[in-house]
């Protein structure tokens, strides 16, 4: 029989995406720890979560007419996925049908910036209509033109220009000249023209509380969501902790999202939202800072909040991939919710780097 496992080697297996194969490893080695003990009953409610979102998209599918396959689904999972396989001719019906039930596409593609990722890729997400986290992957091939050199990796579209351009279908092609004139823009001037954004994947709910308290945050608090999507975080830290709120979202769309969920949860008084940039954070009380930003976008946002917030105020980030080195947290920890699972990271403001 196996030792106790490290938080550590939990972590590193969260990061590699490989917890299922710690747990089952180490399970089978007859090993039972608390933290496997924990870990593993994680794991099999976040399968549960799928395996529920699995029956609501083969019901969508069967109304719609539609002849996709279900991917079969593991007993424990690090994340709540369900892959569902259809042909290309049945694509644009499953991504019409998955939104009539309320999946949301991952990513919002104009149709002309669709039409060329879908002549690239072989498969897209959507996340789920309640706040578990789950998403959905619709997969109608192999990547389907895989980059067949550095210089056509680079020279393509990427998600910051498909979602970021609104150009019609017949245009994307030619757009491989902006492309690469941005590309040696960006090495010139040492930054892109237009801000990366990312998609916006909310935090499942059941997480919100147990991150926030694992970093010490409280009622006394007032709670900056820098990129605060819907609303959803500093909706639910006022009813659950009781904190004051302040979100900033650069779309305007989202922004006036969480305004109306603030508004319909009755805590519209704790929480305010600002349409704007990260860039310009306007909080010089704020006392905690909030971040779920995609890996490439979180070295940047924890350092311009570092400069902007005041001294001894806390930045707790969280994420399953890992974050990058620098800045150093402080402190990193697995944090589990009722069917999900994370890992936490906290700084302070002006505190050792
Ligand atoms: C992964 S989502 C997280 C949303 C929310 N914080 C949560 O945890 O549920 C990231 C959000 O940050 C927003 N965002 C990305 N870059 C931003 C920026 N520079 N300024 C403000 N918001 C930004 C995106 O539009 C998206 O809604």
């Amino acid at each position: 029989m196996s030792g106790p496992v490290a938080a550590a080697d939990v972590i590193e297996a969260i990061h590699d995406d490989r917890l299922v194969a710690l747990l089952e490893a180490k399970l089978d080695d007859g090993g039972d720890d608390h933290r496997l003990r924990v870990a593993d009953h994680i794991t099999r409610s976040i399968a549960a979560v799928a395996a529920r979102h699995a029956d609501a998209v083969d019901a969508v599918l069967r109304d719609a007419d539609i002849d996709g396959v279900l991917d079969p689904l593991p007993e424990r999972q690090q994340r709540p996925v369900v892959s569902v396989r259809v042909t290309p001719d049945d694509l644009d019906t499953t991504r019409k049908a998955l939104s009539a039930a309320g999946y949301a596409p991952l990513h919002q593609l104009s149709p002309g910036a669709w039409a060329s990722y879908r002549r690239v890729h072989g498969e897209t997400r959507f996340t789920s209509p309640s706040d578990d986290g789950a998403q959905v992957q619709v997969i109608w091939g192999d990547d389907r033109d895989p980059p067949r050199s550095p210089l056509h990796a680079m020279s393509r579209p990427g998600f910051d220009q498909w979602t970021g351009t609104d150009l019609p279908a017949w245009a994307w092609p030619g757009y491989v000249a902006v492309r690469m004139r941005d590309v040696v823009r960006h090495r010139i001037m040492g930054r892109p023209r237009s801000p990366a954004v990312g998609p916006h994947l909310p935090t499942p709910g059941d997480l919100v509380e147990p991150v926030l308290t694992w970093a010490g945050i409280g009622e006394g608090d007032v709670l900056l969501d820098a990129g605060c999507g819907d609303g959803r975080v500093l909706v639910e830290a006022a009813r659950t902790i009781g904190c004051r709120g302040i979100g900033i979202e650069i779309d305007p769309a989202l922004a006036e999202l969480a305004v109306e969920r603030a508004r319909r949860a009755g805590v519209e008084r704790l929480v305010t939202v600002v349409a704007g940039d990260i860039e310009h954070v306007p909080a010089p009380d704020t006392t905690a800072a909030f971040l779920f930003l995609p890996s490439g976008l979180i070295g940047a946002a924890i350092n311009q909040l570092d400069r902007a917030l005041p001294k001894g105020a806390t930045i707790v980030a969280h994420e399953q991939s890992p974050l990058p080195d620098r800045p150093a947290a402080e402190d990193v920890a697995p944090v589990y919710g009722s069917s999900s699972l994370t890992v936490a990271h906290r700084w302070t403001v002006g505190g050792p780097r």
